[in-house]
């Protein structure tokens, strides 16, 4: 098993923890219609929801908060922030917005329209939800090995290029009015994409005159595991890797909750001038003034400085080895895991730990009940309750091929015995896996309904 790696940092602000008894957690959960998103943060006692804006800000960050230009219009902390976006990703035009859906809406807003097409190897929730807005089809073209949670492949986010060959071929490129791909593949395992698939997916859309988009979330994570498993990679700076990823792509969406690590921000960015033009107006409409999106001066700012500390290597290192050790001692104790384990989670494979669930009955939100009744663990189901959905031609329920639980881990928050208490608590509702019930939902929204649909047990 790999050790537990040395923290690049020290602890100067603290949160305290509440402890809950089994008793008070079965009737928050049953309270909240067992949908960990409607149980409150407090209730929980290790907290892996999502790595997203949940990460611990840097002293350099909340210093820089204090500079923070609160101008209407032509900010200083927008320049700071042009100037990091600048040299991290080398793109000459971006508009910050509050989160990374609000970059899918715009993007999609002026690209897309109803009956067209955006492939991908594998959109986000929100990002699928937000091209089903627009009247769009979402597309995933992911490699097969990701449908398989225990095959062992370096780059299990990869995009099959021979079915985005032949997805352009049958519905026409101008039928796409934008093609994707996701930096790492949260949906999948949070799998990096190597950069020999990158060049090959651009090579494609390129050839097509489709213009490519990096969903650019994990975009330091990616370059990690490049620099870590790709041929020819070892020696170049995360810095490096960073701007070649991004030197393929037209332009990018970006959480910047994940890698950038601030609690709030996301962007949208792009080479062409005539698209920028079309965001800004949309931007306007939606979010804000282009100088400061959806977001204050002082969130500019603590994202300026947090796209550069999210490429440093020590960081990274220490982030996917903690990640790495999570993952052990789950797979040491018979527990299936998504392998290889990527770098910001660990996703429990609830179709195979739990046979007797069938999909219709969500396996992977039942597991993830289990684990909050159990430990006070939070955690999010990535399976049917967030995937599937109605065939818009035939009616027939289309459920995703992996039942999914996913363990976030929030950046620099979590210390080794957290992860050791996630693992005990992991490993004793594995023993008594076989008392697991499925769920059937008792209420759903139209779109996204995995973050407000109730159930009850079957
Ligand atoms: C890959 C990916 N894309 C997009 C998003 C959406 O970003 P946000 O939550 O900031 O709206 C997320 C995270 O939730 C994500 O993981």
């Amino acid at each position: 098993m790999s050790a537990y790696p040395f923290e690049p940092f020290r602890i100067k602000v603290v949160e305290p923890i509440k402890r809950t008894s089994r008793e008070e957690r079965e009737r928050s959960i049953a309270a909240a219609g067992y949908n960990l998103f409607k149980v409150r943060a407090e209730d929980c006692t290790v907290d892996l929801l999502t790595d997203s804006g949940t990460g611990a800000m840097s002293d350099t960050q909340w210093s820089a908060i204090m500079h923070g230009d609160e101008s209407y219009a032509g900010a200083r902390s927008f320049y700071t922030l042009k100037q990091s976006v600048e040299d991290v990703t080398g793109l000459p035009y971006f508009v910050p917005t509050h989160q990374g859906r609000a970059a899918e809406n715009i993007l999609f807003r002026v690209t897309v329209k109803p009956g067209q097409s955006v492939p991908s190897n594998q959109h986000f929730d929100t990002t699928h939800a937000n091209i089903r807005a627009r009247g769009g089809k979402p597309v995933d073209l992911v490699i097969a090995e990701a449908a398989e949670p225990a095959k062992q492949h370096p780059f299990k986010g990869n995009m099959d290029i021979a079915r985005l060959e032949r997805f352009i071929d049958t519905v026409g490129a101008n039928n796409i009015p934008v093609g994707m791909t996701t930096i790492t593949n949260n949906s999948a395992g949070g799998q990096p994409v190597s950069m020999e698939n990158l060049r090959a997916t651009a090579d494609v859309y390129h050839r097509h005159q489709i213009p490519f988009f990096i969903d650019a979330a994990r975009f330091a994570e990616n370059a990690y595991f490049i620099q870590q498993r790709e041929a020819g990679y070892a020696g170049k700076s995360i810095e490096a890797i960073v701007r070649e990823q991004f030197s393929y792509a037209d332009g990018f969406t970006m959480s910047a909750k994940k890698d950038a690590i601030v609690n709030i921000g996301g962007l949208l960015a792009m080479r062409d001038a005539d698209l920028f033009e079309r965001v800004k107006n949309e931007l306007i409409l939606r979010e804000g003034f282009p100088t400061y999106g959806g977001l204050a001066g002082r969130d500019l700012e603590a994202l300026a400085v947090g796209l550069r500390e999210g490429m440093d290597q020590d960081y990274l290192a220490y982030r996917v080895a903690q990640t790495a050790y999570l993952g052990d001692r789950l797979r040491e104790a018979g527990i299936p895991i998504v392998e290889p384990p990527g770098g910001h989670a660990i996703y429990i494979d609830a179709r195979s730990l739990l046979p007797h669930i069938p999909q219709a009955q969500f396996p992977a939100q039942a597991l993830s009940v289990a684990l909050y009744v159990a430990g006070g663990i939070r955690t999010v189901e990535i399976g049917s309750v967030m995937f599937a959905y109605p065939d818009p031609d035939t009616g027939a329920m289309l459920y995703p091929t992996t039942e999914l639980v996913r363990l976030a881990i929030p950046r620099r928050v979590y210390t080794q015995a957290h992860l050791d208490y996630v693992a005990t608590t992991c490993i004793h509702v594995n023993e008594q896996r076989d008392s697991i019930r499925g769920l059937k939902i008792i209420h759903e929204p139209l779109l996204l309904r995995h973050f407000t649909a109730e159930f009850e047990l079957v």
